[in-house]
């Protein structure tokens, strides 16, 4: 596959990602190079990783525990503290390899130290493959609220090695499939297609559509790095899917979704208000509801959960001047920011959820 390249970094693929990686190391003269991994990634990804590392400069690792619980301020304390007793100086640089916990915790510890250090993506879950690494936004939770804490900083390069994929569990892929279903629907109607039809899908099919999403991703991101405009389109299913991820991370009565899975029933919901708001085609929302429903296992909302849920939006980063902005969509591959939405009919969207569950 051939390299990504845009003025601020660059996303290699699989062996040839190495290479470059291997290069890049020697053309730096790093005093140390640090490679931040989780519980997870320590015990799968490392060897395959270290297997690859072809470099003379001294190395550390620095592990977290693994879990979107564990992307806090308090997990960036123990990395700086670590960086700073290990030697770590303007001239290291971090190689985060893990999922988008990693990446994104990460790339906000270097992007801070020492008021910035380099760094580098290595994604190793599907999600942080095509979304997560790729553009720069980096940070973490506030609580059960995502990501209210950050900056945005690319890391020179991101290295995709698919082959980390086949020790992902299931659900871990249909939670990084649904960042790339929002692709498809935000821009390519086809796109969206092949991939609600994967019985047929071979490993090298797979590598193919990664690489759709991550071109898509790119000429978003490349176009609106700060997200002033075009780059709020990738927020499409996130505004409703944010705020329904941290209530069941923080509800007793619900079970803790991945991103990917909020995010899917994020994006029904929003389907079904830019139906009742932009002419959205009827017959495509109960399509993608149907095709959502294939991939995800259903959640049953009750009324005690909407008032929470409809709360939470309130942290949207897309709100400006005390308006809940959404992105709806016009159509496949149309999408509209700064729609205003009552609440009613953010009731009325789940409603709709509730029924095409049953
Ligand atoms: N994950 C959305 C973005 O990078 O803008």
């Amino acid at each position: 596959m051939n390299s990504i390249e845009t003025d601020t970094y660059k996303v290699h693929f699989n062996s040839k990602g190495y290479e470059e990686l291997n290069r890049y190391i020697d053309d730096h003269n790093f005093s140390k190079i640090f490679i931040l991994v989780d519980s997870n990634t320590h015990e799968h990804c490392l060897p395959v990783f270290m297997s690859q590392l072809q470099t003379r400069t001294e190395f550390e690792i620095i592990e977290i525990e693994a879990g979107e619980e564990f992307k806090t301020i308090e997990t960036c304390l123990g990395v700086w503290n670590a960086l700073s007793e290990l030697n770590a100086d303007r001239k290291s640089i971090l190689l985060n390899l893990g999922g988008g916990v990693v990446t994104d915790l990460g790339g906000f510890v270097a992007s801070t130290f020492k008021r910035g250090i380099k760094y580098i993506n290595i994604p190793t879950s599907l999600l942080a493959m095509v979304d997560a690494s790729v553009g720069g936004k980096t940070g973490v939770d506030l609580g059960t609220v995502k990501n209210q804490v950050g900056v945005i900083n690319s890391g020179d390069i991101v290295l995709i090695d698919t082959t980390f994929l086949d020790t992902l569990p299931q659900n871990q892929l249909k939670s990084g499939l649904a960042e790339m279903l929002k692709h498809g629907l935000i821009k390519d109607k086809a796109y969206f297609e092949t991939l609600t039809d994967l019985s047929a899908l071979t490993l090298n099919d797979l590598d193919d559509l990664i690489y759709e999403s991550v071109v898509i991703k790119n000429n978003i991101v490349t176009e609106d790095p700060n997200e002033q405009g075009v780059r709020k389109h990738l927020n499409f299913g996130h505004t409703l899917g944010h705020a329904i991820e941290s209530y069941c991370l923080e509800s007793e009565n619900k079970e803790q979704l991945l991103h990917g899975e909020a995010i899917a029933i994020g994006m029904i919901l929003e389907c079904y208000l830019s139906a009742e708001l932009l002419e959205f085609s009827k017959t495509d929302l109960a399509a993608i509801t149907k095709a959502m429903h294939s991939i995800y296992k259903p959640v049953l909302f009750e009324d005690k959960d909407y008032a929470p849920i409809i709360e939470l939006l309130k942290y949207d980063k897309k709100n400006e001047h005390g308006n809940i902005n959404f992105v709806l969509l016009e159509a496949i591959g149309c999408p509209k920011i700064d729609c205003l939405v009552s609440n009613d009919l953010i009731l009325e969207a789940f409603s709709y959820y509730n029924k095409s569950t049953t």
